[in-house]
Parts: structure tokens; sequence; C-alpha cells
């Protein structure tokens, strides 16, 4: 049974404060988590709580911690680990609120996260074995190369460019292409005359003009790394276009342009048309602008992934609606969007069983901590973005589904093929 659960005050890779959770089983089996923090954030994601005082600028989380050392100490003291939605309901029932605000997503999901992982070292198996069981497969991944919007200091207003292996014989294979077109990438940019320094998710930040500068260059990238466009490395963007949208207007600000919402939709599709290796774009419409988001997937929809982010935050509330509506074909995965593994899992249940692929995601500030990785495996889900292949809380995480997949040895050869739309229970 859980013992007890503390927290203390860590830092992220943006060096502000966030949580790190213990959980210390009776046997004294500890499971530790270390929780991630978005920049570009959904307005309806679960509460992150801060103190807001004179600490740290007041990003300090010592209220979180407070809250995991006494009140969810209290209320978990006796109760198995291994029942995660058990332990789960207990912490979201102490809470009390639809969002979390009075212990803090972050307090939650930091223990909801190291239940999970003491339960697994108690039980001996590797955590995506634990939550997963069998049948697994190696996802394919997706990696924010050119940084723009919230997450660089730079004039380009889609926030993340990214590439993806398609044809590869394992995910080291895939990872191995990654790699060497993101050092060609470093090189083409180098070669147009701009600085190569990272944004917050390893990507370059470049300060380049537009959006379309940055896919001619990975285009080059690609060519130049000798791999062909498409086939085996293949292009996603997510435009995180709340953004960059004026709620009073209606209209997108993109760029020095204004858009309205049909122009943004054929700016868009002229993008998809000059470069075809482009698969799957995200939020390419506000979170206060569903009806866009929706006329565009019915334009769209049956010839690319669109991924809804900021408009549903991994809430199965949220995400059922855009469901009923016809908003996208994938949802993006956030543990810390909802607050806890139990739901998190419910959200994924609920997209794959309405045929929406499901992408399981990082946060722009992240932590050593390689949770997303296990869990992607865990839960087949067969696409994870998890920044570039650099700064080492990005890379830890395919690091990680490296030894993965030479854990699960033959069966690690079987890979997930985009789009999947496996159910998935
Ligand atoms: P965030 O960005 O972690 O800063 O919210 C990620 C995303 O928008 O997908
Ligand atoms: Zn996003």
């Amino acid at each position: 049974y859980i013992d007890r659960v503390k927290a203390r005050e860590i830092f992220d890779s943006r060096g502000n404060p966030t949580v790190e959770a213990e959980v210390i089983l009776s046997d004294g089996t500890v499971g530790r988590a270390e929780v991630p923090s978005g920049a570009s954030t959904g307005e309806k994601e679960a509460v992150e709580l801060r103190d807001n005082d004179a600490h740290l600028g007041g990003k300090g989380v010592r209220k979180a911690v407070s809250n995991v050392n006494n009140a969810i100490n209290q209320a978990l003291h006796g109760v198995a680990p291994f029942n995660q939605a058990h332990v789960d309901k207990i912490m979201i029932k102490l809470d009390g609120t639809p969002n979390k605000g009075k212990l803090g997503a972050n307090a939650i999901l930091g223990v909801s996260m190291a239940t999970a992982r003491a339960a697994a070292k108690a039980t001996h198996q590797p955590l995506y074995r634990y939550l997963g069981g069998t049948d697994l497969e190696l996802p394919q991944t997706f990696h924010n190369v050119i940084n723009g919007g919230e997450h660089a200091d730079n004039g380009i207003d889609i926030q993340e460019f990214m590439i993806t292996p398609v044809e590869r014989t394992s995910f080291r294979d895939g990872f191995e292409k990654i790699v060497n077109t993101y050092h060609t990438l470093k090189k083409v940019i180098e070669k147009a005359g701009y600085t190569t320094g990272l944004g917050d998710e390893g990507g370059f930040a470049p300060d380049l003009k537009s959006s379309e500068d940055a896919l001619k260059m990975l285009h080059e990238a690609i060519i130049k790394a000798e791999y062909t466009p498409g086939k085996e490395i293949a292009i996603a963007f997510d435009a995180a276009a709340s953004y960059f949208y004026n709620k009073d207007t209606e209209n997108y600000v993109f760029e020095g342009k204004t858009y309205s919402p049909a122009e943004l939709g054929k700016y868009y599709a002229s993008l998809f048309e000059k470069f075809p290796e482009i698969i799957s774009i995200e939020d390419p419409y506000s979170e206060d602008d569903w009806e866009n988001f929706i006329t565009f997937t019915k334009q769209y929809g049956s010839q690319i992934q669109i991924v809804a982010d900021d408009p549903v935050c991994t809430n199965p509330i949220l995400i059922k609606k855009a469901i009923e509506n016809g908003m996208a074909n994938s949802i993006l995965i956030k543990l810390n969007q909802i607050g806890t593994v139990t739901e998190t899992l419910e959200a994924i249940r609920l997209a794959r069983k309405n045929g929406y692929t499901t992408m399981i995601s990082h946060r722009s500030g992240e932590t050593g901590d390689t949770f997303v990785a296990d869990f992607t495996v865990a839960t087949n889900s067969a696409e994870l973005k998890s920044g570039a292949p650099a700064r080492s809380e990005r890379v830890e995480k395919y690091n990680q589904l490296l030894r993965i997949e030479e854990e699960l040895g033959e069966d690690g050869t079987r890979l997930a093929r985009f789009p999947n739309n496996v159910d998935f229970d």
C-alpha cells in the first residue's frame, strides 16, 4: 500500500519551478515523477498552481508541494497503488473542482505519475509494460526542428515545424534519419546567413521572415541529407493559431498580414500544395474559433492529419464535443492539461474509439522525466512529439524509446504505421 507521498520544488528546462513528487510504498519502493509546464497553454487546461508571491518571480510551486505533503499524503495513506483509477479518483474528489484549481494539477499529476512508477517498480515491470501490457509498438516521432511562435523570439508565427521519419526499418533507423536531417538543417540555416541558436524545444530559431521560408529550409535539408521528402522524411506543423487570433475582429494576424478565416485556410492549402510532404497540421485555427476549425476539417480532413490541441486540452468532455462536431481527426495528448494518468487514458480511449489518432506530447517546459516515452508505447499511440534531437530533456525521451526497442527485442521491430486508428482499451 501507499505509505506516504511527498513533493519538492525542482526546476524545468526553462529554469522555472515545477513539482517533483514521490510515492513511497509500505515495502519501501519509491516511485518518482517530474511535472512539465507549457508556454502556449490552452485556456481550458487544468490549473497549474503557482504561488504568485515574492518567491521566484511568483512562479513558485510551494503551495502545490504543500498540498502533496499534507492533504494528498493524508488521503492516500494505506491505499493500494495498483488501482490507478482509484488513486486518481481520490485526488480528484479531494480537490473537488472541475479544473483541479484547489490542489493544483501540477500537484495531482506528479502523484498520479509517481504512483504508476511505484506500482511498476513494485511488480518488477518497466513502466510501459505495467501500463500497457503486451502487443506494444514503437511510435513514429515528430521532431520540432524550427521553433517559432511563443517558443522563440523570431518573426515566424507558426509555432513548430516538425520532421518525422516515415519509411524506416526500426525506431533507431528512423531516429538516425532525423538526426542526419537535423544536422544538415543546421548547415542550411548557417549558409543562408542566419544564427543557429536554439528555441525552447531544441529546434533552431532563425529570425526568418516567414513560415514559408522555414518550410523551404526543411525541404532543402531533407534533400541535402539525401532523403526523399514525403517518402522517408515528412513534415508536420503546429500553427498554435490561438496565439495569432484577434478575438475582436475574428481575424488572424499572421506575419504582418491580416487573414480572414477563409483566407487562412487558403494559405494553409497553398503550403500543402507547395510542400506535398506535409502530412499533419495542428491547431490551424484558434481555440475560440471552433466553427472554422470544423470547416477546415471538412475540407482537408480526408487528405491530411488535423490535430486538435488547445481547443480540447486532453479533456474528455471537450474531446467528446469535438468528435460530435467533426473537429479534427487527431487529438494531441498532454498529461498535465488534464492532470491525472486515468483521465488521460480516458481521453485516448475516447479519441481512438471514434477513429481519431492520438499524438502524445511533451511540453515546451520539460524535465528529465521520460514518462511520456513509456506512456506512448503503453497506449500504442503511434505518434509522439517531444522536440528536436537536441537538449537532454528532449533527447532523453527518444533515448528511452531506443532502450524500449532493445528490450522488446523481436517485438520491438513492430513499428506504428501512420496514421494509426487502432482501437485501444
Ligand atoms: P506548449 O506548446 O507546451 O508551450 O503548450 C506545445 C504545443 O502547443 O503543442
Ligand atoms: Zn500545440
